[in-house]
């Protein structure tokens, strides 16, 4: 690469990127980050609908934005998202592999039927969409994946066992296809943050929020909960072209929740 300036090497104009789970938390985030650093943004969630409110927010700012439904627990959903996607643009450049639930379970006591929602939702339809996106990736000059993990991963919690095990997997997996597809010049890397704060985490009950972010916020160095948009901006280096000699990683933003 040849010398630029700071900030060029975090611009993402002509870029095109899908962003699943993108209607809410994390993922809304990272759609806006993108659309700022000039990338043309692909919205999903299960409601197409709710993917178009947030598609038509992000391009009043003057980004290129489409929104496309994508329910990551039907098999076959990865293959129909690229179809529909296809309509819309001829490359991508980044995807971000997002959408994830979080349910408690006792891994003792799992079911076959709970083991498969929450591996089909966070493990199988990622690593899914990662095939099925790469015939579209190799068109990229510089294309990049940044599959979303979590900090159970590298330190399990009882009760979440499923999740993390799930996040664990998709660690693993960013390794071996960053090995296999480096030669096609796809740089796959993960992102683990630490307690965000989004729908995913926060009780419902406003009445317990300020208990629960006191106790989320003493585990780590920082002493509060992240904004997603904190993440977002981590999300955003490894897409672009600062973090162009960096692949197969995990990259984690946990406010020293793991240190
Ligand atoms: N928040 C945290 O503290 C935290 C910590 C560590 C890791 N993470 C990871 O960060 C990522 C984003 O988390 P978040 O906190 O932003 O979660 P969130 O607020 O619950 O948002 C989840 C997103 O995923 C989508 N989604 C859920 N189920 C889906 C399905 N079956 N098919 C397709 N899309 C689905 C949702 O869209 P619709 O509901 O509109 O379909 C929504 O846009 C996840 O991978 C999560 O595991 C979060």
């Amino acid at each position: 690469m040849t010398a630029g300036s700071a900030n060029e090497y975090f611009e993402l104009a002509g870029r095109v990127a899908l962003i699943t789970g993108s209607t809410r938390g994390i993922g809304a985030a990272i759609a806006e980050e993108f659309a700022e650093a000039g990338a043309e943004v692909i919205i999903t969630g299960r409601s197409r609908e709710e993917a178009q409110a947030v598609a038509d927010r992000i391009a009043e700012a003057g980004a290129v934005c489409h929104a496309v439904a994508y329910e990551a627990g039907v098999p076959g959903a990865a293959h129909d998202l690229i179809a529909a996607l296809s309509a819309h643009v001829s490359k991508l450049d980044i995807l971000v592999n997002n959408a994830a639930i979080l349910r408690p379970h006792r891994v003792g006591r799992l079911s076959e039927a709970e083991f498969d929602e929450v591996f089909g939702i966070n493990t199988r339809a990622a690593l899914f969409l990662c095939q099925e996106a790469h015939s579209l990736l190799v068109r990229s000059e510089s294309a990049a994946i940044v599959n979303l993990t979590a900090a159970c991963a590298h330190r399990p919690i009882a009760g979440l066992g499923a999740y993390c095990a799930s996040k664990a997997a998709m660690i693993n997996f960013t390794s071996t296809l960053a090995q296999e597809w480096a030669k096609d010049g796809i740089r796959v890397n993960a992102l683990t943050p630490g307690s965000v704060a989004t729908e995913m985490i926060l009780p419902k009950d406003p009445g317990e929020r300020d208990a629960f972010e006191a106790e989320m916020a003493s585990q780590n160095l920082m002493g509060r909960l992240a904004e997603p948009r904190e993440i977002a901006r981590a999300v955003r280096f490894l897409s672009s072209p600062a973090a162009s000699f960096m692949t197969g990683q995990t990259m984690i933003v946990d406010g020293g929740l793991l240190a």
